[in-house]
């Protein structure tokens, strides 16, 4: 493999849990309970498409121009907390298995639905460890659709097949299988059942563990 692709919630950070206050402050004031596990259905998936799953969730209709409302008032408090962010909420293993493959001059790209990314590379000191950055911000497509990982090897220069994803949604195994590139699974095991290798966690990871696929 030339390059290494990560996801970037749920893979590198915890972010999902500011993600889920962010989004239960909302319900709250909206008068309904969102749960944790409600949140669960939440990874992966774009801000608008959260907002009308959290809607649907509470049974609440809104306008196109409240939905924008909504949507930017999550963001904002999201953005409080992810200010906040160190160092320290770098997942564990991950930043070995990170300068493991840059000692060995491998390329490494974020692959992220996130318009908040470049916050959150920052705040962690993640950004660094980057060649490229496909985020949010450039993409227009969500997964599984194909288009970050591809706009991340484009950005590498390198070719497709010669990259390998890190993953924690099952849209985003997807989407990488549908970029024809390999997929590692972060996570559950019985959730992630189409990646090509799944692993807990980063913590005792290294490349060696890789051989495999
Ligand atoms: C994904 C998260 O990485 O980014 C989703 O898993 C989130 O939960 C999506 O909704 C969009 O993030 P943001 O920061 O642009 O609202
Ligand atoms: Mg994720």
């Amino acid at each position: 493999m030339k390059a290494y692709i990560f996801d970037l919630d749920g893979v590198l950070v915890d972010s999902a849990k500011y993600h889920y206050l962010a989004w239960k402050a909302l319900a709250d004031k909206l008068g309904f309970v969102f749960t944790e596990k409600d949140n669960e259905r939440l990874k992966g998936v774009s801000r608008m498409k959260s907002l009308e799953i959290l809607l649907e969730i509470g049974n609440i209709k809104m306008s196109e121009e409240e939905k924008e409302k909504a949507a930017e008032e999550k963001n904002n408090l999201y953005r409080d907390y992810i200010s906040k962010m160190t160092p320290s909420e770098i997942l564990p293993g991950v930043e070995n298995f990170l300068k493991e493959i840059k000692a060995l001059g491998k390329k490494t790209a974020i692959g992220s639905a996130s318009k908040n990314t470049p916050l959150i590379l920052e705040k962690t000191g993640l950004d660094k460890y980057f060649n490229a950055v496909a985020d949010g911000t450039i993409i227009t497509k969500a997964k599984p659709d194909p288009e970050v990982f591809l706009k991340g090897a484009e950005m590498l220069n390198v070719d497709p097949k010669d990259c390998i994803v890190f993953e924690d949604a099952v849209s985003g195994v997807q989407a990488a299988h549908n970029a024809g590139m390999k997929a590692v699974g972060v996570g559950d095991k019985s959730v992630l059942t189409m990646a090509d290798l799944v692993i807990k966690s980063f913590e005792g990871f290294s490349l060696k563990c890789l051989e495999t696929i």
